[in-house]
């Protein structure tokens, strides 16, 4: 059975069974408290506090994951940052029976697993929440041997919230040959900031089966890598690899380059804080090891292609977005790789000047010059230094890097106002003149040309796209002439609040349509330009003055990059 058809099986057992079947919500989930989707409850968080779900009591899903707590463990047989996870779920439906004699059905019955090799634990209670009597019962009513049932504490079989606060129960785990193939979460408590637990009103069921493991005990592979969902990856990195030992690289490759696909394709950027961290991280990690493997230079988005061509019927978005995806690959590599080597000099004298002193620690300031001369992520710098037996000093690097990004954030607010106040107007009209700046391009070059970033000071705009080739010297000249004429006609500039579908219906840019929430405000340009955008913005484009191109340059593989300014 592959992995498609696992996944279809799952869904079609539990719509039989009287569940809505609820597609995957994105990565990015709107719970402020949380970074990523770790689970599959993750959308459905409030519906066990009480508020209706309008799919109804009982669903189930097939949800795209991403996990960080798992990513040193990445490199064995079974750990993984992006995964999806099949759960079925009920908020005041049925309980404990019904939730377990499904898994028990669709396991050993539908999948037809040997029950021999299964081991299943239950929560053994402590002294705050009882022990679970009735799981036990209802495993052993299902034929399950007495002796194949364990009782484990809070550290193993008890699970959530997600994020500062929420739903959490015991749980009951299915484990087969050792490998944890489902939990069963019965949430009956609701803890709160404080680790306060409070039970909940109406109970809930949340399980949850990590699909990787479950395709790696139905195949009979001896790791997820030997999967259908990972095996056509490994091919790619194996076909360039000269070292066929390393199995550790070459893995870390195949899940961080899958993980920043899914990242990406949902409008996750590379960059020095959170989200865009985390994607840098990987990516980093990523390139690293593909340096270590010494693969060329072009396979890392060979690999990406790959993920893509097993993922794109299942979640659209990695193929709509796939020509960003890779070339937000490819930047971060031409980026990363120019330092790269020299980054690598200065952290192997460093390493070797401790060890002669004999040192076991590396210190902060080490670690922190190369995060902000040369982009090493704090943990590749721990990793390598790891390998040659020392630790870094955590401490003193985190306080150098707080104050680094207090000193930016004072930086950020000075140019744009905090909160979107005015403090310069000239930058409110640089960035006006950079929507028209973008609509002029998207009319001169063509629609493919997409935004992807843009940053202004008092003195210049810069804005970088998607677009393979130096602009002619023609074009630059037609597209100062397209603004200039928009901004004499003197257009209104019009703010309206919006549905996120309302505007993309009505032809509005965005520049990742899962980047933003429900409701939105579009700037409206006369009929030249319509974004999605925050302000703030000048009324009339009369006031912006001259537009002047003053550079256009590469900014990576397929993007450029244009500066500008406005004269009076
Ligand atoms: N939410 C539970 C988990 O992630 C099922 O394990």
């Amino acid at each position: 059975m592959n992995s498609d058809q696992l996944r279809k099986q799952f869904l079609n057992f539990f719509e039989k069974r009287g569940h809505a079947i609820v597609p995957s919500s994105s990565l990015i989930p709107t719970d402020p408290s949380v970074l990523f989707t770790t689970a599959g409850m993750q959308q459905f968080k409030p519906y066990y506090l009480g508020e209706p779900c309008p799919y109804g009591k009982n669903v189930a899903s097939c949800q795209k994951c991403f996990r960080t707590s798992d990513i040193d463990e990445v490199g064995d047989e079974r750990h993984l940052t992006f995964f999806e996870m099949l759960g079925n779920f009920s908020f005041g439906g049925y309980f404990k029976e019904e939730a377990i004699k499904f898994a028990f059905e669709f396991l050993f019955k539908v999948l037809k697993l040997p029950l021999k090799n299964a081991i299943f634990t239950v929560f053994k209670g402590d002294e705050e929440v009882p022990e679970d009597k009735d799981s036990p019962k209802i495993w052993q009513k299902l034929g399950v041997p007495k002796e194949k049932i364990v009782g484990m504490g809070r550290q193993d079989n008890f699970w959530g919230p997600t994020g500062l606060e929420g739903p959490c129960g015991p749980t009951t785990e299915i484990h087969i040959n050792g490998i944890e193939v489902w939990n069963l979460v019965f949430n009956e408590y609701f803890k709160d900031r404080d680790g306060k637990l409070t039970p909940l009103k109406q109970k809930g069921v949340d399980t949850g089966a990590g699909l990787e493991r479950l395709v790696m005990v139905v195949q009979k592979k001896n790791n997820v890598f030997e999967t259908d969902l990972f095996e056509p990856i490994v091919k790619i990195i194996r076909k360039n690899k000269c070292d066929l030992s390393n199995t550790r690289s070459e893995r870390i490759i195949a899940d961080h380059i899958k993980g920043a696909v899914f990242l990406i394709s949902e409008g996750v950027l590379p960059s020095n804080v959170e989200r865009g961290y985390v994607l840098r991280r990987i990516l980093r990690r990523a390139i690293l090891h593909s340096k270590i493997l010494n693969l060329p230079k072009n396979s890392l988005t060979e690999v990406g292609k790959e993920v893509i061509e097993i993922y794109k019927n299942v979640y659209p978005e990695v193929g709509t977005h796939q020509a960003d995806v890779l070339t937000v690959i490819e930047g971060e590599r031409e980026k990363f790789e120019k330092t790269l080597e020299n980054g690598l000099k200065k952290l192997k004298l460093q390493i070797k000047s401790c060890k002669s002193k004999n040192e076991k620690t590396l210190p902060g300031k080490i670690v922190f010059d190369l995060f902000q001369s040369y982009g090493f992520p704090f943990e590749i710098t721990k990793e390598i230094a790891k390998e040659e037996g020392l630790e870094v000093d955590e401490k003193d690097f985190q306080e150098r890097f707080k104050k680094h990004q207090e000193i930016s954030r004072v930086g950020a607010e000075k140019k744009f106002g905090g909160l979107g106040k005015v403090t310069d107007y000239n930058m409110v009209k640089l960035h006006t003149a950079t929507h028209l700046l973008h609509s002029a391009l998207r009319k001169i070059l063509g629609e493919k040309v997409k935004q992807m970033g843009s940053d202004i000071t008092p003195e210049r705009l810069r804005f970088d796209f998607s677009f393979e080739r130096r602009l002619k010297e023609e074009e630059i000249r037609k597209i100062e002439e397209l603004v200039n004429q928009k901004i004499k006609e003197d257009l209104e500039v019009k703010k309206e609040e919006m549905e996120l579908d309302e505007a993309l219906k009505s032809g509005a840019l965005a520049f990742f349509k899962e980047k933003y929430p429900e409701k939105v405000t579009v700037y409206t340009i006369g009929d030249f330009s319509k974004e999605i955008c925050a302000g703030p913005h000048v009324k009339k484009t009369s006031e912006l003055g001259i537009f002047k191109i003053k550079k256009e340059e590469s900014a990576g593989k397929g993007i450029r990059r244009i500066y500008a300014i406005l004269l009076k």
